[in-house]
């Protein structure tokens, strides 16, 4: 039997994912996140657009300079300016590449570059010339491909690739194709760009329609050997081609597909875990491989068939994407090595600091929680890798509520010069402390959004509060944990309004892509 084709995963959470309203992401969160895409062994990390402003810049180099293991890329919009700054971002990287862009649908070219066809393949040309005194390896897009002629694409491509583009990337920026379709327009390229050997196709796919990864797959299919994609399917609008479905489906349909990837699946599950605490954005529960319920079975007709024969139901298994076994793991007599083991076995490597702050909050739970699940660790990790600076702590609260009486909270907040007090009135426990909060801090929120769930099961259990909150035009989201859901929603709060304090970017627009 011959080798599967390998098809390279370029992972484009750190640019694409971060673009999505509210999931920024700070230097720290980046570079945890890098990590992980290392660990998870993805082959391209988009790290970020450096042009967009200082703290992308920043955080493009920082990734070059720390990751070894993955290539690491760098956004830029065919602009002189934009291709200098990726290509300095990503000097030092052990791999490097310039990705440029450029759209070339005919709205795009109309409307928003009001160039014609000629000044595009001209400017994508010369910005790719460019990119390549920076490093060989360049990639190239033609933004809203899917939208632009299908002969108009085969002159860019063809003019792109002599120019030294090694990889020539077809967008769905608006998620507009069809997956025939789509599969079409890539063995329509394949065929019909005379020098299409010297680079590879990438595909990167929109949602919008939900077929992101239906598109991807006929993508690959039709022989694209590069796919773009994010963790969690994080991305614009609604989002990019999810990383963890796409590796699935070629793994599981190996015999059909006959591709393969170089992910370590087993990490799937701690990188899900860990986007989702950086950015606040939780999965949804029955989204495929990550979510709460994609290895759950509650008809009694399929718990009997998993309970005869597992494949009955499960067509992949919960520990090929990482999934920890749910079962008690640890109490308050469990000592660091214990927890060190545990924390190993769910995927995660901490230094000994790391580890060190996770042991001293995992103490503190085993105190207010008899039992300690696997996913109360993974939370308290999270929030460990996730933490955002302190700029406010929460030393005390204390609510007053209850059918007659005015929902009161006080609450205790310190920075690093001093404690302040403050008592606020609301409509319930949860509006009071926010109030109390938002006077001492003298941050002022407005809640968008703000759910709370279980972690995991017993009347004890740690609730989970996420919130997302709209500062200067900004959105922010956040998450606290606690066994009292009160003190869960205002440790959430709080963590909106450190991020808000150290903002990189203190509200100034960025140019986005999608
Ligand atoms: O969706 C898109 O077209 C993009 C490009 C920059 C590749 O994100
Ligand atoms: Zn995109």
């Amino acid at each position: 039997m011959s080798e599967p084709t390998r098809v390279l995963i370029f992972d484009t959470t750190l640019r694409d994912g971060e673009q999505s309203p509210g999931c920024s992401m700070n230097l720290k969160e980046k570079l945890e996140v890098a990590r992980m895409l290392e660990s998870l062994r993805v082959d391209i990390i988009e790290a970020g657009f450096p042009i967009a402003s200082p703290g992308d810049f920043e955080a493009v180099q920082a990734i070059a300079e720390t990751i070894r293991n993955c290539t690491v890329a760098g956004l830029a919009r065919s602009i002189e300016k934009d291709v200098e700054r990726a290509g300095e971002a990503v000097a030092k990287a052990e791999h490097k590449r310039v990705h440029v862009f450029c759209a070339t649908s005919e709205i795009h070219r109309t409307y928003k570059l009001k160039r014609a066809k000629e000044e595009i393949v001209r400017m994508s040309v010369e910005s790719v010339r460019q990119a390549k005194q920076y490093t060989d390896d360049v990639e190239f897009s033609p933004e809203d491909a899917s939208r632009t002629e299908w002969d108009f694409l085969v002159e860019i491509v063809t003019a792109v690739i002599e120019a030294g583009a090694t990889t020539v990337n077809i967008p769905d920026t608006v998620g507009y194709a069809m997956p025939a379709e789509f599969g079409d327009l890539i063995r329509h390229l394949r065929a019909k760009v005379p020098n299409v050997d010297k680079a590879v196709i990438s595909v990167h796919c929109h949602n919008d329609l939900g077929l992101a990864v239906a598109n991807s797959l006929a993508a690959v299919r039709a022989g694209a050997g590069q796919v773009e994609c994010t963790i969690n399917g994080l991305g614009e609008r609604a989002g990019n081609a999810a990383l963890e479905e796409v590796v699935m489906a070629l793994k599981t349909r190996r015999d059909f597909l006959d591709t393969d990837t170089n992910i370590d699946t087993t990490k799937i599950y701690p990188a899900s875990r860990l986007v989702a605490g950086v950015t606040g954005s939780q999965v949804q529960r029955n989204k495929a491989i990550v979510g709460d319920n994609a290895f759950a079975h509650e008809a009694g007709v399929h718990q009997d068939g998993v309970l005869k024969r597992r494949e009955t139901y499960e067509i992949m298994k919960p520990s090929d994407i990482g999934i920890p076994s749910g079962r008690l793991v640890l109490g308050k007599h469990s000592g660091r090595h214990a927890l060190k083991e545990r924390v190993e076995a769910l995927g995660f490597s901490l230094s000994n600091e790391q580890l060190d702050e996770v042991f001293e909050k995992f103490k503190a739970l085993a105190d207010r929680k008899k039992e300690v699940f696997d996913a109360d660790i993974e939370a308290l990790i999270d929030q460990q890798m996730a933490s955002v600076t302190e700029v406010w702590r929460l030393d005390a609260l204390q609510t007053i509520a209850g059918s007659n009486a005015v929902a009161t909270a006080t609450v205790t907040l310190s920075n690093d010069e001093q404690s302040f007090t403050d008592a606020a009135t609301g409509d319930g426990p949860i509006d009071a402390a926010y109030e109390a909060i938002s006077r001492i801090t003298g941050v002022r929120l407005a809640l968008t959004d703000f759910a709370l769930r279980a972690l995991t099961g017993g009347k004890d259990a740690q609730g989970e509060v996420t919130i997302e909150v709209e500062h200067e035009g900004r959105r922010y989201r956040a998450r606290g944990l606690s066994t009292d859901i009160v003190e869960a929603s205002a440790r959430a709060y709080l963590v909106a309004v450190n991020r808000v304090l150290t903002a990189t970017n203190g509200g100034q627009s960025k140019p986005t892509t999608s």
